[in-house]
C-alpha cells in the first residue's frame, strides 16, 4: 500500500484526488489550511490529517517534523496553490504568491529528503499552463516591481516547474523522482476570493466551460499510481498525462540550478 501525503487536500483537485487514491487502497496523508475542511475531507476518506498555513513557514517545518514521523511516503504531492487579488508580505518577509505556491513546498520536501530517498518517492507538483507566460528575474523574486496577481501567479506556477527540474537534477540518482503537470481549467475554489480572477473563475458561464475537480485530478493520480521511469518521464511536465511543452527558462539548466540554490538561501535549507 502506498502512503500518499496530498497538500491542500482540503478542497478543489487535491480533495478529489485524496477521494480518489483512499477509494483505490492507498493510505491518504490530507494536509489542508482550513481546519473544517480539512477534517471534513479526511474523516469522510479516514485519513490522517494536518493543518498548515503555507504563508507561515513555522508552520511548514511543524508539519515536516510530524510527517517524518511516518515510517515510508510514498508519494509527495504539493499541490497547495492560491492567486491573490493584492500583494501582500507573510510574515517570513516573502510575497504571498511565491511563498504559498513554491517556497514552502520547497521547504517541505527538502525537509522530508531523508524520508524521500529512503522510500524512493514521487513528488508530484501542481502547476499550471500559466507557468508558460511567468518570466522570473532572480534579481527580484518576491516582484517589488511591475506585481500584478496573474504574473505573481504565473512565476509561481513556472517555480514549480523549475523546481521540479531542480529536484530531477539534484536527487533522482538518490532514487527521487519529479513530475509536474497543469490540470486544466477546473471549477474550484481557486480564484474565487475575489480581484480580477473571480470574474472568469467564479462566473456561472465560465464555471460551466472548465472541467470537475475529479477531471481536474485526473494526471495527478496517474503520476502517483504509475511508477516512474517506467511510466512517465521523471523530471518532466505533463499536460492530460501527456508531456507538455514548458517556459523557456525550465529548459536552462543554468537558471534551474540558480533558481533552486537561491529558492534554498530564502528558507536556509
Ligand atoms: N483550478 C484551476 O483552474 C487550476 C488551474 C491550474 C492550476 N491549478 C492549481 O491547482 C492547485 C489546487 O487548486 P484548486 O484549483 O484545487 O483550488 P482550491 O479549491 O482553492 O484548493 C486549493 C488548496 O490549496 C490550499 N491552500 C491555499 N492557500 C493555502 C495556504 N496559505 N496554506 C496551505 N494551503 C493552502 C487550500 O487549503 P484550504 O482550502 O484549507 O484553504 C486548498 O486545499 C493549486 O496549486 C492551483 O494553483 C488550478
Amino acid at each position: 500500500m502506498k502512503t500518499i501525503v496530498i497538500t491542500g487536500a482540503s478542497s478543489g483537485i487535491g480533495a478529489a484526488a485524496a477521494r480518489r487514491l483512499a477509494a483505490d487502497g492507498a493510505r491518504v496523508v490530507v494536509v489542508g489550511r482550513d481546519e473544517r475542511r480539512t477534517h471534513e475531507i479526511a474523516d469522510e476518506i479516514g485519513a490522517e490529517r494536518h493543518v498548515a498555513d503555507f504563508a507561515r513557514l513555522s508552520d511548514v517545518h511543524e508539519l515536516a517534523e510530524a510527517l517524518n514521523r511516518l515510517d515510508r511516503l510514498d508519494v509527495l504531492v504539493n499541490n497547495a496553490g492560491a492567486v491573490f487579488a493584492e500583494r501582500t508580505l507573510t510574515e517570513d518577509g516573502f510575497e504571498k504568491t511565491f511563498q504559498v505556491n513554491h517556497l514552502a513546498g520547497f521547504l517541505l520536501t527538502r525537509l522530508l529528503l531523508p524520508l524521500l530517498v529512503a522510500s524512493r518517492a514521487s513528488v508530484v507538483t501542481t502547476s499550471s499552463m500559466a507557468h508558460l507566460g511567468g518570466r522570473i528575474d532572480l534579481a527580484d523574486l518576491q516582484l517589488e516591481r511591475g506585481w500584478s496577481p496573474w504574473r505573481a501567479y504565473s512565476n509561481a506556477k513556472l517555480a514549480n516547474v523549475l523546481f521540479t527540474r531542480g529536484l530531477h537534477r539534484h536527487h533522482v540518482l538518490d532514487g527521487v523522482h519529479a513530475a509536474a503537470f497543469h490540470p486544466g481549467a477546473v471549477a474550484t475554489r481557486f480564484g474565487t476570493q475575489g480581484g480580477f480572477s473571480e470574474l472568469i473563475f467564479g462566473s456561472p458561464v465560465g464555471r460551466r466551460l472548465m472541467a470537475s475537480p475529479e477531471q481536474g485530478a485526473d494526471t495527478l493520480i496517474w503520476l502517483a499510481q504509475r511508477t516512474p521511469p517506467r511510466d512517465w518521464v521523471p523530471g518532466a511536465y505533463y499536460a492530460k498525462r501527456k508531456l507538455a511543452r514548458t517556459n523557456r527558462q525550465a529548459g536552462d539548466s543554468g537558471f534551474v540550478d540558480a533558481f533552486w540554490a537561491r529558492s534554498a538561501r530564502l528558507v536556509e535549507v
